[in-house]
């Protein structure tokens, strides 16, 4: 039998990086690397990736977050290959993000300016399918910041659960209720600057409130041109199956209460408490898990299970992404 920290006729093998902790006994995230740094090209990986999907679709359920490091992923072609090597299906991303697509799968991961910090987030949660796995891939290490970093979302429903018991069974039966406003046009000058009629694929009012509708929200048209969407009621925390019965902190009250485009409040209406969002914001933090990007990693992240976001960052940084279901 193989030793534990090797894979598949010693492909892999399991590395180390700076920030990773250990999290209810699973380390994260999982770093796995060429056992032979010769045999490092994308033919072999995607090779070895599709060997045994389900046993690498496995690692990322248990560990929540795998990096592949120290293969050579150049470019959105063999990043491509990589995602492509397990037949996730794709999900077409909505929100907020101004993002470009890149290659057959792959888009770039935010367009908005480097200097702004993107708040944790679990990628499309407020909308009714979400996906299940966040796949990112770095082309260009940035010089400084630019991490991205994650959180095992459990991590933070537990600390919140700990410190706010009756606010939290309040507000999980109550519920929550979500405003956001989009401009009419992409305004790539901010990180939230997505038009809604890119984010809906269409310039018609009725076409777009019938698709916003479909995604479970509804809109308000703005003077100005823009959309206020109206998003509710949604759940404070979720279970997903296979994962331990971890209760998900699956909201996004930090990152929209209380902003110039956005609010959070439960959904009657009833403002949240602010030590509540306050301190949800500080435990957030404390419970975050980040690495320094190496050129031609490649980082999984169960996206039921992680919250992540993107520190400020000096250019040049170039993160691609893919979202599968
Ligand atoms: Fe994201």
């Amino acid at each position: 039998m193989a030793p534990e920290y090797c894979y598949f006729n010693n492909f892999f093998a399991t590395g180390s990086c700076e920030g990773q902790k250990v999290v209810d006994g699973e380390t994260m995230p999982l770093v796995l690397e060429p056992a032979d740094p010769a045999k490092n090209d994308v033919v072999s990986l995607v090779a070895a990736l599709r060997e045994d999907k389900e046993w690498f679709d496995g690692l990322i359920t248990k560990h929540s977050a795998v990096l592949l490091r120290g293969f050579d992923v150049r470019n959105a072609v063999s990043f491509n290959d990589v995602v492509e090597a397990f037949e996730w299906a794709d999900i077409r991303y909505v929100g907020p993000a101004p993002r470009t697509h890149v290659h057959k799968r792959v888009w770039t991961a935010n367009e908005g300016p480097l200097s702004d910090f993107i708040y944790f987030h679990h990628e499309m949660v407020l909308m009714k399918e979400f996906p299940k796995k966040v796949v990112l891939f770095c082309e260009v290490p940035p010089p400084e910041g630019g991490e991205t970093p994650f959180v095992p979302s459990f991590k933070v429903t537990e600390k919140m659960v700990e410190e706010f018991p009756a606010e939290v069974e309040e507000i999980e039966k109550r519920g929550l209720k979500y405003t956001f406003c989009a401009p009419g046009r992409n305004n790539s000058t901010s990180m939230r600057g997505r038009g809604w009629e890119d984010a809906f694929a269409t310039a018609d009012k009725q076409l777009a409130q019938i698709r916003a509708r479909a995604l479970g929200m509804e809109i308000e048209w703005l003077e100005d041109g823009g959309a206020k969407t109206i998003l509710g009621p949604r759940p404070l925390t979720r279970v997903f199956e296979g994962r331990k019965e971890r209760r998900m902190w699956f909201n996004t009250i930090v990152g929209m209460h209380g902003k110039e485009q956005s609010s959070a409040t439960m959904a009657d209406g009833t403002e949240l408490p602010l030590k509540f969002v306050k301190r949800c914001e500080e435990i957030i933090e404390e419970e975050s898990i980040q690495f320094k990007w190496q050129k031609g990693d490649v980082a999984f992240f169960d996206n039921w299970a992680l919250l992540h976001g993107r520190r400020p960052s000096l250019p040049p940084r170039k993160v691609l992404v893919a979202t599968c279901k």
